[in-house]
């Protein structure tokens, strides 16, 4: 026997096991899915302990949707193929409104249809299409589109997909099918693949190429543990045995599955007329840059499922859909120079100045060449015509060289073998791409630590951009980041292009971040391969700075998403005596590091929870939630006290009454349009 506990413990630990998985599951589902927790991540935290410690005692008690299936496990020998029940198709794509055109007239000439067409039209997500097979409610399998016709088996990898649920949400009326093949892409996030980059870039591994790469590189992992610390995301767009359900239409689909607990893209939108798909279209291509995630075109389908039926499929892709791409964010222009630049640890990055080029609107004039064996890779020489690419805020880069356009003037790019900051040696270690200055007193890298944590993934210290931080260090007023603390309104108010009132400015907004959250202050130390994913998941799991501290490499190599190399680089951080002498200074000076957690990257409508109320006139509730999800805001179900903001369209009905009791701001339809539009504006500025 496993154990010896009475027959009744044995019952009592089932009995408590259901009922964690079943809290678990929900309050993952609040959290990931609808962005609305109930629960702090400490007590979340304390519940998914209690099971894996039930779950390691009564390892035959671990059932197919348990939790424990999220951090990964035993990591696999081989994938395995699997063939799809109904063939995963791919899709025809038009390139112009006057192709799509053509494709719905040639729908309505092979129906022999006159009448009104409906469209949904959804975001074409950049990731990797993956099925889930759902047996009786509970997932039981997944896999890769592979050819469409057999993908192989990536179950473990998926179960580790925070967004993917493990067992769909219970329905009171019917039973759930018996078998349900559900579709959808599996992504990553920018930010995600933007700190994912920088990490292999340190650790000298190949950088993905755009967030595809990543994400598909990020499953086909065997072991599923690595793929669990990737920031990998779902969306779903389809199943691939719609008969199962009692539905008659994608958008029907698209609800019931959004009710099954599956993240359904909030953009996509029924069409009943060409000019609403364009109008979409267009939409969504302006606002792509501002999402944290890549789109790369719409989606277009016929929304009824018994004209889908009739429209049939070819060998290859449906009749009633097609994909609209957006034109890519892409230029081409020359490179003027090569700068070296230096990184707060001391990385030594290639950075190309080129002749200025608009990109969706966007003035680039500088794109990041990474690291050397990038350049090598993609042979890059002064001079050269190059492919330039921009994705959200994500540093321009160059995407190859156009090397038809080579006129033999291009010269080779010499790395430096001095630090450009202290001239000290620049090293390279063995397997590693990065070139670093390893002098620890490198005055270059320790300004680009000041700059990182007064700028804005840091303390974000408005006023204090990389211009002021550089002077003040060469004026000797900042040294390190206590001395953000020590300055002083009359003295800066004295220097060069100050003034008083940027000086009470600059002080005002240090003195706000005085009460500075854990996850925002662990970023801004930019402690070596830290980033918001990692800071975020150490405050959730240690609480307080003290407590973090005090931790050791086990209990730091036991929290969620955090690996040996990132462990040990934190260990070693804070059992450094010029750590603690650094930071016990900034306490000194009235710094005081909370508990609560505060997003890292100051969005617009950070903090800000809205609830709408009665019909907006200028856009579905969908879209305008979405939007303020986009800006860093968050969606209320119900009137609470979190609440801070009431967008009341027509016919409100007694919301507005109590929220006027609760004191919450109640702004019109027009007032919430114009804060989108400033939202939009800050994030293009
Ligand atoms: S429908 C039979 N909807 O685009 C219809 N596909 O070429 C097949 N994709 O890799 C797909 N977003 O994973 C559909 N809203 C969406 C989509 C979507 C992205 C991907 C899909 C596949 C490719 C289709």
């Amino acid at each position: 026997m496993a154990n010896s506990d009475t027959p009744s413990a044995a019952e009592a630990a089932a009995q408590r096991l259901s009922e964690l998985r079943r809290s678990l599951h929900d309050h993952a589902h609040r959290y990931y899915v609808l962005n609305d927790p109930v629960i702090a991540d400490g007590e979340y935290d304390r519940l998914f302990q209690e099971l894996l410690e039930i779950e390691a005692r009564y390892p035959e008690l671990i059932s197919l949707d348990s939790p424990s299936h999220r951090v990964g496990g035993q990591p696999l020998a081989a994938f395995h193929p699997v063939r799809h029940k109904s063939p995963m198709l791919s899709l025809e794509n038009v390139f112009t409104a006057g192709e799509l055109g053509n494709f719905i007239a040639r729908l309505r000439r092979y129906l022999k249809w006159e009448q009104e067409l409906s469209f949904m039209v959804e975001p074409k997500l950049d990731g990797l299409a993956v099925e889930l097979v759902y047996e009786k409610g509970v997932l039981a399998s997944g896999s890769t589109r592979g050819d469409g016709l057999t993908g192989e088996d990536i179950t473990a990898q998926l179960k580790t997909v925070r967004d993917i649920p493990l067992q769909l949400q219970t329905r009171q009326s019917q039973p759930f099918p018996l078998e349900l093949q559900v579709r959808g892409e599996v992504f990553l996030s920018r930010k995600g693949f933007a700190e994912l980059n920088r990490q292999r870039s340190e650790q000298g591994e190949p950088l993905f190429a755009n967030t595809r790469n990543a994400a598909a590189g990020s499953l086909r992992q065997l072991d599923p543990t690595i793929t669990a610390r990737r920031p990998l995301h779902f969306f779903v767009y389809g199943v691939g045995n719609p008969e199962s359900l009692e539905i008659a239409s994608q958008e029907e689909l698209l609800q019931e599955l959004a009710e099954f607990g599956f993240p359904v893209n909030s953009l996509a939108l029924l069409c009943t007329t060409e000019d609403a798909i364009q109008t979409h279209y267009s939409k969504l291509q302006e606002l792509r840059t501002g999402f944290d995630y890549d789109m790369d075109g719409v989606v277009i389908k016929v929304n009824s499922f018994s004209l889908q039926e009739r429209l049939g499929t070819t060998a290859r892709a449906p009749r009633w859909a097609v994909a609209w791409k957006f034109p890519p964010s892409q230029a081409t222009t020359r490179i003027e120079a090569v700068e070296f630049q230096i990184g707060r640890t001391g990385v030594i990055t290639p950075v190309a100045n080129l002749s200025p080029v608009n990109i969706d609107g966007v003035v680039v004039r500088k794109a990041t060449l990474h690291n050397w064996d990038e350049i090598q890779r993609k042979d890059i020489r002064l001079h050269d015509t190059v492919l330039v690419q921009r994705a959200g805020d994500v540093i321009p880069e160059v995407v190859k060289v156009i090397t038809e356009a080579r006129n033999g003037e291009e010269t080779v790019v010499d790395f430096p073998n001095l630090c450009p900051a202290c001239n000290q040696p620049l090293l390279r270690k063995e397997g590693e791409a990065a070139v670093r200055c390893v002098n620890p007193n490198c005055g270059g890298q320790q300004v680009q630590r000041l700059i990182h944590f007064a700028g804005k993934s840091g303390m974000d210290f408005e006023g204090l951009g990389k211009k002021q931080v550089e002077s003040l260090v060469s004026i000797g007023l900042l040294e390190d980041i206590a001395d953000f603390f020590t300055l002083d309104a009359t003295v800066l108010a004295q220097l060069d292009g100050w003034g008083e009132r940027s000086a009470n400015k600059v002080l005002a907004a240090i003195e706000r971040r005085k009460r500075v959250g854990l996850a925002r202050f662990l970023m801004a130390l930019g402690i070596r391969h830290v980033g918001e994913v990692t800071a975020e998941a150490l405050a959730a799991r240690f609480g307080t700075l003290d407590a973090l501290r005090c931790a050791t490499l086990e209990q730091l190599l036991g929290v969620e998403r955090i690996g040996a190399e990132v462990a040990a680089s934190v260990h070693s951080f804070f059992q450094d005596p010029a750590t603690s002498t650094l930071l016990e200074r900034c306490e000194t000076l009235g710094l005081r590091i909370m508990e609560e957690q505060t997003p890292i990257v100051q969005a617009l409508l950070a903090h800000r929870v809205f609830l709408f109320t009665g019909t907006l006139e200028s856009l579905p509730r969908n879209e305008a939630k979405q939007m303020v999800r986009a800006f860093g805001g968050q969606i209320a179900s119900s009137l609470s006290r979190r609440v801070t903001d009431l967008v009341a369209g027509s016919n409100p009905g007694s919301k507005l009454a109590e929220a006027e009791k609760l004191g919450i701001t109640i702004m019109t339809e027009k007032a919430f349009l114009r804060l989108l539009q400033e939202a939009e504006q800050h994030n293009n500025a």
